[in-house]
């Protein structure tokens, strides 16, 4: 089989989808107004160091916890079924790579079904599974922008051929796009969308940013002027990702962290989906409309190891 993203990826479960982000910020009460208020997710609970906010059904799609350095503590999948989380496990642990189920405890504070974690290496990331988490009944109401999903994770790597390899092949994620010993966008497969999560090459391991997908391109026009009007510094946009097609805009939560709003996505089949395409290492790459990246864009938030 090549190494293309196009056949289905060789692992004994099926994603359903980028089911949450746990971020680590330095002042949960500064942070909590930003994505609350200003992002616009719904805050469903605050427990202690940490607050559960969503931008849709679930109990949480963002969590928030106080820590002394901002960064990304872990991100988590939802797999299609309870079975497609028990076989993961077992794929993970015969793989070598030493899951762990949750404690009980820990389940019920995140409102899931049976969870486990396991650490990719390369990255030093952590990425959860769980086949079930807790449905609200009240359904998510769109604030200050209609948010349609949490969109995606990127992140930047010291070691982007072993993280490559490990998230192509242990935890199966299909490749949409790539700019070659890079860059690689990957869709957790079968949910369609052309990257629920991202790598790039960098000098160190680091969150890149995390994107919510919005439904209406005035949401993204909307959001620059709110986040100027706030005070928020802007990264980069607004603009137009080619490889994506959509249109987006970044700006900093008040950690410095790297936060996106998108408008569009392309969505693959589940059979019979075009091959990856090899994109040129240039900055029209990323954008097309000519914006030019802060020099902080994707570059504060660490990854924690422990
Ligand atoms: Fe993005």
């Amino acid at each position: 089989m090549s190494a293309s993203g196009a056949s289905t990826p060789p692992v004994p479960f099926r994603y359903r989808k980028l089911g949450y982000a746990a971020l680590t910020v330095t002042d949960l009460n500064r942070s909590l107004p930003f994505y609350r208020d200003l992002l616009g997710l719904d805050l469903v609970e605050q427990a202690g160091d940490s607050a559960y906010l969503r931008c849709s059904r679930d109990h949480h799609n963002i969590v928030l916890t106080q820590g002394p350095k901002a960064g990304l503590r872990r991100v988590g999948f939802e797999l299609e079924t309870q079975g497609d989380t028990d076989r993961a496990f077992e794929h993970f642990r015969a793989r070598g790579l030493a899951p762990q189920w949750l404690p009980k405890a820990e389940t019920q504070a995140l409102r899931q079904g049976p969870s486990f974690r396991v650490r990719e290496g390369h990255c030093q990331l952590e990425f959860e599974f769980y086949g079930s988490t807790t449905v609200l009944a009240r359904p998510y109401e769109p604030t200050v922008a209609k948010i349609a999903r949490l969109g995606h994770v990127v992140i930047g790597t010291a070691d982007f051929p072993g993280t490559y390899r490990a998230l192509r092949h242990d935890f199966g994620f299909a490749e949409s796009d790539f700019v070659e010993d890079r860059f690689s966008f990957l869709r957790c497969h079968p949910n369609p969308f052309h990257h629920s999560f991202a790598v790039g090459a960098s000098d160190s391991n680091h969150l890149h940013h995390v994107n919510f997908m919005v439904t209406d391109i005035d949401d993204v026009g909307r959001a620059w002027h709110r986040m100027t009007k706030a005070g928020v510094p802007i990264a980069f946009g607004m603009g137009r990702h080619p490889p994506s097609g959509s249109v987006f805009l970044y700006f900093y939560d008040p950690d410095g962290m790297t936060v996106e709003y998108s408008y569009g996505m392309e969505e693959f089949p589940e059979v019979g989906a075009r091959e990856p395409r090899r994109l040129e290492p240039v900055p029209q790459s990323l954008d097309t409309w000519g914006a030019v990246p802060d020099a902080h864009f994707g570059k504060r938030g660490v990854i924690e190891t422990a």
